[in-house]
């Protein structure tokens, strides 16, 4: 079940780094102009032009195609015995997925209430996915590797400008919060994150892919990496633990001024598996971030905190007198499990029954938002009057938007994997991490 721990295998020329996944979802930088000049266009677009009325049609055409789910093992192998036919080929399965998946979610936009769609973050968002379906669905067919470099560079414009999409939509969505039940915004923030999440990782591989079989020394990279594409298939779970610890303990000693608890490996700590590693660091992250702030908060003395006091000229010392944070790895049959274990304090009772939800409003009254330290809530900016202003309230800096949790629950139900927590409220929390050991679960996009 496991094997001797190995050493990081090098990256690959194209993945998205756990930092580049963490700024893109906390603070994506918006270029201000193309923000202003997206929400004009989406001005200038609503309305109910016969041209809209015939790009419907179209659109419904795409809505009408199902969806072509792949497994984590079909995207090693169809990359292995990688030839110039078959990164054609994989070129075409995606330049006509994506319009598809696309399709489907702009339609589930088009579905929310009317007030919704006139919030112009949403409206934004919806711009972007009709902006990116028009282009994608005109691409011609890939027939030469030069047709592929090309249907890859659009692709990766696509991917940076979209950026912007989770803060958008979060925010949004929260302005929206009073016009539709929790249940519903979940529901279609979870559909929408979960597609996006999807089309990003078929991107991404038809580019990386394109990109090590440009690179002379493609072969060798895979031999000593293990990498294909964005999937490493010698992810080391203590290699893997141990990074992400150390960010979050930079983080906290960062934001609290204090040595931060230590992270202690418990299990089958050199388990390795197929898996893209920013996907699992992602997971890691949020729950040590959280564990962190819970057992700070719980356990330190407050004359101790020194809030906001940037110390990393301090280096990080390993002991802290704080309980530590134990993560324990377990090697099953078709899963591994990994759990992480708090002595935080716990979730009280009115927070943990809205973990997973996207809603913040519906999570707490704005007296507990305040003081809530679990949901790492602050408030989310409404828009403001003019331009310059939207411009300003855009992307705030330091911006928490209070989805940590459910977005690592997409991120681990995407390949069929599961995430629990359980919390004993006054002691600590918690959580179950459970992802595919074997590769051959469908994504999951319902
Ligand atoms: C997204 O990031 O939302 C996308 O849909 C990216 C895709 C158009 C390449």
């Amino acid at each position: 079940n496991s094997s001797p721990s190995t050493t990081t295998p090098p990256r690959p020329l194209s993945t998205v780094s756990i930092k580049n996944l963490i700024e893109s979802i906390q603070f994506a930088s918006v270029q201000p102009n193309n923000a202003s000049s997206t929400i004009n266009k989406t001005e200038q677009r609503r309305g109910h032009s016969p041209q809209h009325f015939y790009q419907n049609r179209i659109l419904d055409r795409y809505v009408s195609q199902p969806v072509h789910t792949i497994t984590l093992r079909q995207l090693v192998f169809f990359g292995r015995n990688l030839t110039e036919e078959r990164l054609i080929q994989s070129g075409n399965y995606v330049r006509s997925e994506l319009p598809i998946r696309l399709a489907h979610r702009i339609h589930d936009i088009q579905n929310l209430p009317f007030i919704v769609g006139t919030n112009p973050r949403i409206a934004m968002v919806y711009d972007l996915y009709w902006s990116a379906f028009e282009k994608l669905r005109q691409f011609p067919p890939i027939k030469t590797m030069e047709d592929n470099d090309a249907f890859c560079t659009a692709v990766k414009g696509l991917l940076k400008e979209h950026l912007v999409v989770i803060p958008q939509l979060a925010m949004g969505i929260n302005e929206c919060s009073g016009h539709i039940p929790e249940e519903q915004i979940n529901r279609f923030m979870y559909k929408m994150l979960r597609s996006r999440l999807s089309r990003r990782v078929l991107a991404e591989q038809q580019i990386a892919l394109t990109e090590n079989w440009h690179d002379p020394g493609y072969c060798e990279e895979i031999m000593s990496g293990g990498y294909i594409g964005v999937v490493s298939t010698r992810c080391n779970a203590r290699d893997i633990v141990e990074k992400v610890a150390k960010m979050t303990r930079k983080l906290s000693q960062n934001k609290y001024g204090i040595v931060p608890p230590e992270v202690l490996l418990d299990g089958e700590q050199d388990t390795t598996f197929a898996y893209i590693p920013e996907h699992i660091e992602y997971i890691l992250y949020e729950l040590l971030k959280n564990s962190m702030c819970g057992v700070i908060e719980k356990h330190a003395p407050a004359s101790s905190i020194s809030r906001s006091t940037r110390t990393d000229n301090i280096s990080l010392s390993n002991s802290s007198s704080l309980p530590p944070i134990i993560v324990t790895i377990c090697s099953g049959p078709t899963d591994i499990h990994i759990r992480v274990s708090d002595q935080g304090g716990g979730i009280p009772d009115e927070i943990y029954s809205h973990i997973w939800s996207f809603s913040s409003s519906h999570k707490l009254s704005d007296d507990k938002k305040s003081e809530n330290k679990f949901l790492n809530f602050e408030k989310v900016p409404k828009m403001a009057g003019t331009v310059e202003e939207q411009e300003d309230a855009m992307i705030p800096p330091l911006l928490h938007l209070g989805i940590g949790l459910p977005l690592s629950k997409v991120y681990t139900e995407y390949w069929g994997g599961a995430l629990k927590i359980l919390t004993m409220d006054g002691y600590g929390t918690d959580a179950y991490v459970k992802i595919t050991r074997l590769g051959n679960r469908e994504e999951n996009l319902l």
